[in-house]
C-alpha cells in the first residue's frame, strides 16, 4: 500500500509484485514447478478445466460430497458434472467412479470434502489407464498430505481456496499449482495476462517465450489475484506447518474430550496426514432426535449444524437446481445423519471444551444414550 501498486502487473518500477513473490513461495512450498494465483478457488478449477482441454459438452465426474462451488465450475467451462456417490468414510466411492465413466468423460474433479481423501494411489491408477485427467480441489486439503505427498501434487492441476475458512486466509483468494507446463501458462493467459505482461511472472526465458507467442490465443476472464490480497497470504505461507500442528493437538484435545459420547467420529486412511480445522460426527439418534440434537447444541451457541436438515445448506446435492444431477444415495443418507461445525484456529481451549461440554449435554437432552 505505501508502493501504491495494488495491481499485479503494475511493476514498471522492476520490483517483483506481492503476487508473484506470493506465487513463488507457495509453489516452494508445496514443491510444485509452477503455482498462478487467482481470485478464488472456484476460478482456479474453471481455469484448470479450461488449461487442461475440458470442451463444452465433456463430462467431468465431481463427488456428490462438496460444495457448491465444485459443479458450478464445470457447468462454468460449459461441461457437465456427473456425480459420484460417497462411501461411509465420507471419500468418493471409486466403485461407483468405475460404474460412471462414459466414452465423454474427461476429467475427474477430486473435491477433498472437510479433508476426506479417497485412496490416491489408486484414483491416480483409475484416470491413468482410463484416459481421465485428475484435476483436484484442495480448497480443504492445503496441508494434508497422502503417503508424504502433499494433496494437489496427484493431478494435472490443482486449485487452493484462500477464503476466510481457509488454513490461509486472504478474505478472498485461490491458487492454481501444476507441473504441467502449458497447463500453467495457459491458466496465465486465462487468468488476464495482457500485453507484454507475462515479464513480471517469475518464469523462464522459454516460457515468457511461449507467453510472446500466445498472448491474445485465448479468452481473459480477469481472474487475477490483487496485490493487496497477495500481501495479506504471503506473510502466512511459513504459517502452514504450524497452523497443521496446532489444529491436529487442538483436534485431540477436543475429542479426547468427547469420549464416551454416543458418536461415530469419521476416521481418515492410515496413508493421510488430516488437516483438522473442522469436525463431523454421526449421532446415534433417528431424524426427529438428531433435529433436537442440532437445537440443544444451536441453543448453547454452537455452530453445528446437519448437512441435510437445512433446506438451504449449498453441500447438499438436491438443493442445487441450476444443473441437472442424478441421485446419489449414499451421500444423501451420509449428509441427513452427519453434523458438521467449523473448529477454526482462533477458537481458543476454553471455548472447544465449552463446545465438547455442550454437545455431551445436548445428547442427554436430545435423549441419546
Ligand atoms: C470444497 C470446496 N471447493 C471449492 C471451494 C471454492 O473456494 P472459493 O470460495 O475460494 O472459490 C469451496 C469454498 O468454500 C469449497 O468449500
Amino acid at each position: 500500500m505505501e508502493r501504491g501498486r495494488l495491481f499485479r502487473y503494475d511493476c514498471h518500477d522492476g520490483t517483483p509484485s506481492a503476487t508473484a513473490r506470493f506465487e513463488r513461495d507457495f509453489a516452494a512450498a508445496l514443491g510444485a514447478r509452477y503455482a498462478v494465483a487467482v481470485n478464488s478457488c472456484s476460478s482456479g478449477l474453471f481455469l484448470s478445466l479450461l488449461a487442461c482441454g475440458v470442451q463444452p459438452g465433456d463430462e467431468v465426474l465431481v463427488p456428490a460430497f462438496t460444495f457448491i462451488a465444485v459443479p458450478s465450475a464445470v457447468v462454468h467451462a460449459q461441461a457437465s458434472p456427473v456425480l459420484v456417490d460417497t462411501t461411509d468414510d465420507y471419500a468418493i466411492d471409486l466403485d461407483d467412479l468405475v460404474a460412471k465413466i462414459t466414452p465423454r468423460t474427461r476429467a475427474l474433479l477430486l473435491s477433498y470434502m472437510r479433508g476426506y481423501v479417497p485412496d490416491l494411489d489408486r484414483v491416480v491408477e483409475i484416470c491413468r489407464e482410463r484416459g481421465i485427467t485428475l484435476v483436484e480441489d484442495v480448497a480443504h486439503g492445503l496441508g494434508q498430505r497422502w503417503d508424504g505427498t502433499s494433496l494437489g501434487r496427484f493431478g494435472r492441476a490443482a486449485a487452493f481456496s484462500f477464503q476466510s475458512y481457509k488454513l490461509l486466509d486472504g478474505g478472498e483468494g485461490g491458487m492454481v499449482v501444476t507441473d504441467d507446463r502449458e497447463v500453467a501458462l495457459r491458466v496465465i493467459l486465462y487468468a488476464g495476462c495482457y500485453d507484454r505482461n507475462w515479464q513480471w511472472h517469475f518464469v523462464t526465458d522459454d516460457d515468457r517465450a511461449w507467453l510472446a507467442a500466445h498472448i491474445n490465443t485465448v479468452p481473459a476472464y480477469a481472474m487475477r489475484m490483487s496485490n493487496l490480497t497477495a500481501a495479506a497470504l504471503l506473510p502466512q505461507v511459513p504459517c502452514i506447518e504450524p497452523r497443521v500442528t496446532q489444529l491436529g493437538e487442538r483436534f485431540e484435545r477436543f475429542t479426547g474430550r468427547l469420549d464416551g459420547a454416543p458418536l461415530r467420529i469419521p476416521s481418515h486412511p492410515p496413508k493421510l496426514s488430516p488437516v483438522r480445522d473442522s469436525f463431523q460426527c454421526e449421532v446415534a439418534l433417528d431424524e426427529a432426535g438428531r433435529a433436537r440434537f442440532v437445537d440443544a447444541c444451536v441453543a448453547k451457541g454452537l455452530p453445528l449444524g446437519i448437512f441435510g436438515l437445512d433446506p438451504s445448506n449449498s453441500r447438499c446435492f438436491w438443493n442445487w437446481s441450476f444443473a441437472r444431477f442424478d441421485d446419489c444415495p449414499r451421500t444423501r443418507d451420509l449428509l441427513m445423519r452427519t453434523a458438521d461445525m467449523p473448529l477454526p484456529l482462533w477458537l481458543d481451549d476454553s471455548i472447544l471444551d465449552y463446545f465438547a461440554d455442550a454437545i455431551h449435554a445436548s445428547l442427554a437432552e436430545a435423549g441419546a444414550a
